[in-house]
């Protein structure tokens, strides 16, 4: 199949917030206990927080991490992760079902993450809990000093602030699902009213606002109309989740899948501007993408399985072991983030270790990298830079989630620090390999390097004994031409090209 491509470094979409790789880390199964703090591990530092885990975080370098939650967020006591360990309460989490004893609260999270080399991005609780509890989070985290809470922070072993820019205002509060759940009226006024609360405190932070839990959710999209009417003088972006499924196991219908993803970013867009113009405003908000993922390997069976469980203790749950179809899926959908970064400049992978995550860990033993894992940190290390608006023709098919879905998804990013162009593309098509041709303007290119991932098998996973098993590789399908660059793209693989 033929493709045709042209890539001008001076048509930009926008300048790619570091951001859009973020991560997120909730209290849920073993994302936290046995996944980055297991005190006794061989591989524990001082705090029991493991350093295998750590370094393979580091090497992703997502410059965000969401946390506590999630669902978890919901029904939360900040409080009860301060202080002394041997005080701290046990908690039955009614997210999950299971017991949560707070050995890691703020504090720990907070070292951890310097040492992952992240910044937080924390939720305040606005489903059991309300504005007094978050402005209390709140100056604990980012008041200097000399008033109650930074004052008790001090006392714990933190004078400095953390001076955390970034605030969820809740979690999915349009899910009936959800701890304290409340209609798009209830929640924007009580989401604008804590955001003023928490603006008067801190000036500096930027505050995220819940849009829907996904685009299938029967309030939307009135929910983000009537939210953000509500609050759109008070925050700087709205929220939205979106998970990715094939029980059908029909690949050209799942990697067709971000096209709707596509058209919920540009649905809320336009929400946007609609209450921009309502409401007579100067400010710009946008996109927070703070969940998204491939999530269905294990759902349902973890469902069941929960409904039976008497309040276990870091159980294995939602611990999906992702395979190479996963690659191409998350490489189409961080393609489709790339292509909308004006609009999308926040956006977190759910999650990052053991719970639907690209680092999987086994209590006691090793480390690994699911295959996912590839894509997300081929992407978070060289996606930064100019996005670009390609031109791209490619024959296309017609799927459930969208018509003329094109068999090539590629997107272009310009670093001018560096003068490299990266190229990210996958091949949707399961038999045929595009064959591609990348006219490049105003970009004068020397040399080319590319990377690619494949397996002849759709299924095949990375485990702890074979870890490697999808991994990149050195491709040889990419070669300078006249005015650019061809590209061999085999069946089903997914590609970096680099040229500078
Ligand atoms: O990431 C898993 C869960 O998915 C989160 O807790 C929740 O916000 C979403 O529904």
């Amino acid at each position: 199949m033929k493709a045709r491509v042209t890539a001008n470094a001076a048509y930009a979409v926008a300048d790619i917030d570091k951001r859009l790789y973020g991560s997120f880390l909730e209290h849920l199964g073993r994302a936290v206990y046995t996944g980055i703090y297991e005190p006794g591990h061989p591989q524990a530092d001082a705090e029991g927080m493991r350093k295998d885990v750590i370094e393979l975080v580091r090497a992703l370098d997502t410059p965000i991490c969401r946390y506590p939650g999630g669902n978890f967020v919901s029904a939360y006591n900040w409080e009860d992760g301060i202080g002394p360990k041997e005080n701290r309460p046990r908690r039955l989490d009614l997210a999950w079902r299971t017991t949560e004893p707070n050995l890691v609260g703020i504090h720990e999270f907070a070292d951890w993450a310097e040492k992952a080399g992240t910044e937080m991005m924390l939720a305040v609780n606005l489903g059991s809990r309300g504005l007094d509890e978050a402005r209390a989070f709140v100056e604990y985290v980012n008041h200097p000093s000399g008033s109650y809470w930074s004052d008790l922070r001090a006392k714990n072993g933190r004078a400095q602030p953390w001076n955390c820019r970034l605030w969820c205002l809740g979690n999915e509060m349009d899910g009936p699902w959800q701890v304290g759940h409340k209609s798009a009226g209830e929640y924007g006024h009580l989401a604008n009213e804590t955001a003023k609360a928490l603006r008067g405190l801190d000036p500096t932070v930027e505050l995220v606002v819940c849009g829907s839990s996904h685009s299938n959710m029967p309030t939307y999209p009135q929910w983000e109309a009537t939210v953000l009417e509500a609050t759109y003088e008070q925050v700087d972006y709205i929220s939205l989740h979106m998970y990715f499924e094939n029980y059908e196991k029909n690949t050209a219908e799942y990697l067709a899948l971000p096209a709707k993803l596509d058209r919920y970013i540009g649905t809320v867009a336009g929400i946007i501007d609609y209450v921009k113009a309502k409401t007579r405003s100067k400010r710009d908000v946008k996109i927070s993408f703070d969940e998204w993922n491939v999530w269905y390997h294990q759902r349902k069976r973890d469902a069941e399985r929960m409904r039976g469980w008497d309040w276990p203790e870091a159980p294995r749950l939602l611990e999906d072991i992702y395979n190479f179809e996963d690659v191409l899926q998350v490489g189409c959908i961080i393609n489709t983030f790339i292509r909308r970064s004006d609009i999308v400049r926040i956006a977190c992978i759910a999650q990052l270790v053991n719970v639907i995550a690209p680092i999987m860990t086994d209590p006691g033993g090793s480390a690994w990298r699911q295959t996912i894992y590839w894509p997300f940190m081929l992407a978070s290390k060289h996606g930064r830079g100019t996005a670009l608006q390609l031109a791209v023709e490619v024959p296309t098919y017609d799927a459930a989630a969208a018509d003329k879905v094109l068999w090539l998804d590629i997107t272009g990013v310009h670093n001018s620090n560096t003068g490299t162009l990266t190229f990210f593309a996958i091949n949707r098509h399961g038999s045929e390999t595009i064959e591609a041709d990348v006219a490049l303007e105003r970009f004068a290119a020397k040399s080319i390097e590319h990377t690619i991932i494949r397996h002849d098998d759709l299924e095949a996973c990375n485990t702890k004994d074979a870890p490697d098993n999808v991994s990149p590789v050195k491709g040889n399908g990419a070669a300078l031409s006249g005015k650019g660059m061809t590209l061999s793209l085999p069946p089903h693989s997914y590609s970096m090209v680099r040229v500078t």
